[in-house]
């Protein structure tokens, strides 16, 4: 009781009632810390926007969940029916269901947009590097989440997508069959899948989403926002301690927020009522086919999202196994000539290199693919510790890291292109020299990053109010 704070009898109700909360929960207390005095940068630009727009697509996509799941029926006797009922009988239903597909794929930009504003301006580094592993973790969530969800109108491409994938994981060694069994519940994707998709896409996922972006933003809030020039503002404060180029995120970004909300809505708005299958990226035209487990599909391609790793997949073919042979001898003889490591660390390094391309001679190149693809959303945890490089935006960095970024968007656009496409011979080729640059990318990271000239960071933000 003694901590209570009281305050007098005459003041009006509200007041009375947000000091009566306030004694027993920290409402005020959060508003003040995560709103009200949050200071953030003031030179925050559009790509700043992708954060709230995260989180508005992830109200969005549980929100029409809840309603889809009133009308869908988890059972595969069922379930391409309920969808159709959906779309067709029940009010609304197709407003809700194109919401939630559409829903999807804008999820993905604007996550894959919110990433990249953290590489360009070095937003993973210290402090923020549990900012950018909580990130890494909510992407691996949402990629299972859409992965499962795919499976639910149980069309041709959510059956036969399904069936690919999964068979993947029987390419691990030892526990692969036994893996992939599990996973499907059955010998074939059937009900049982279905419905442990189903359980794990409405429930378990969106739980752990839900639990891992509080955290960031938790996260976020303990070290405070990075920005385009990548200068920490705690560094410059005022006798009162905010930081000289610092605004309350409540009411200066909530407003600037509604700006991006609205652009974002109206697009969103326009591809549901206009072209909601988008082509047939958002929703594959083979979807509206029901699943039939004797009728293969000629061509099997996951959604656009996926496709630059479903590229790297199919580029990791035995041939392909020779180069990656080759780059594990070249990375195992770099690390054991460099002076500065111990002669312990040199055999483990030739040893750890021996035994990996006695694996990889062993074992098939469809589980390297596997690898491969995998390792390619893995490598993003490791990011904080990758780069090297003394300043942190891309404003104050060489030039040419620019062009290096610049080419590595283009490789991963050029790899999701190539996962579209049916297998070819030059595709395979292009896929594979794309995969290498992706990997050379990050892994050479350590080195490349300290090369090259940096820019003078200013002591203060750039920042020219409109
Ligand atoms: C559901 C998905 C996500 C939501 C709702 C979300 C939400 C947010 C919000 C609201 C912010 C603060 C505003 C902003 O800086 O834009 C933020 C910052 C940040 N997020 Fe996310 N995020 C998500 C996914 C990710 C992913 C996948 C990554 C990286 C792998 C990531 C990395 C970061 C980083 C590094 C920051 C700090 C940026 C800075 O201060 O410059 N986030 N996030």
């Amino acid at each position: 009781m003694a901590d209570f704070k009281e305050i007098s009898p005459n003041a009006p109700l509200a007041e009375k009632a947000l000091n009566w909360v306030d004694n027993r929960f920290p409402l005020s207390k959060m508003y003040k810390e995560h709103l009200s005095e949050y200071y953030a940068p003031k030179n925050f630009n559009f790509l700043y926007f992708f954060g709230v727009l995260s989180m508005l697509v992830l109200v969005i996509q549980i929100v029409t969940g809840i309603f889809l799941v009133m009308h869908y029926k988890p059972d595969a006797a069922t379930a391409f029916a309920s969808v159709e009922y959906i779309m067709r009988d029940v009010p609304w239903g197709w407003l809700i269901r194109y919401m939630h597909s559409t829903g999807a794929s804008a999820f993905f930009i604007v996550v894959y947009m919110h990433m990249f504003r953290g590489l360009i301006y070095g937003s993973y580094r210290k402090p923020r590097e549990l900012v950018w592993l909580f990130g890494c973790a909510i992407f691996l969530a949402l990629m299972g989440e859409a992965f499962m969800g795919y499976l639910l109108p149980w069309g041709q491409m959510s059956y036969w997508g399904a069936q690919v994938i999964v068979n993947l994981f029987s390419a691990i060694p030892f526990i692969g069959p036994d893996l992939a069994l599990l996973i499907r519940g059955d010998y074939v994707v059937g009900d049982a899948t279905l419905n442990r998709f189903f359980s794990f896409h409405v429930i378990a996922v969106p739980l752990v989403l839900l639990g891992l972006v509080v955290a960031h933003i938790i996260a976020l809030h303990e070290v405070g926002s990075n920005n385009p020039d990548g200068i920490e503002i705690k560094a410059n404060k005022d006798a009162n301690g905010k930081p000289l180029d610092g605004i309350p995120f409540h009411p200066y970004y909530t407003v600037h927020d509604i700006m991006g909300v609205m652009g974002f809505l109206l697009v969103f708005t326009a591809i549901i009522f206009f072209a909601p299958e988008f082509g047939g990226y958002f929703l594959e035209y083979n979807n509206f086919i029901p699943a039939d487990p004797l009728k293969t599909p000629l061509h099997i391609a996951p959604v656009w999202y996926f496709t630059p790793y479903y590229s790297m997949l199919r580029a990791i073919t035995s041939e392909m196994m020779y180069a990656l042979i080759v780059c594990v001898i070249a990375a195992a003889y770099l690390g054991a000539t460099r002076a500065a490591i111990s002669s312990t660390l040199k055999s483990v390094v030739i040893g750890a290199a021996v035994v990996l391309v006695g694996l990889m001679f062993a074992i098939d190149a469809k589980f390297w693919g596997v690898v491969v693809m995998g390792g390619a959303v893995i490598i993003l945890f490791f990011l904080p510790w990758l780069d090297n490089c003394v300043v942190k935006s891309i404003r104050y960095r060489p030039d040419w890291h620019l062009y290096l970024y610049v080419i590595f968007v283009i490789d991963f656009f050029v790899l999701g292109y190539l996962g579209m496409q049916p297998p070819s011979a030059i595709g395979e080729r292009v896929s594979q020299v794309g995969s290498l640059f992706y990997f050379g990318f990050f892994l050479l990271m350590p080195w490349w990053s300290r090369l090259g000239e940096t820019k003078p960071v200013p002591e203060r933000v750039n920042f020219a109010a409109h």
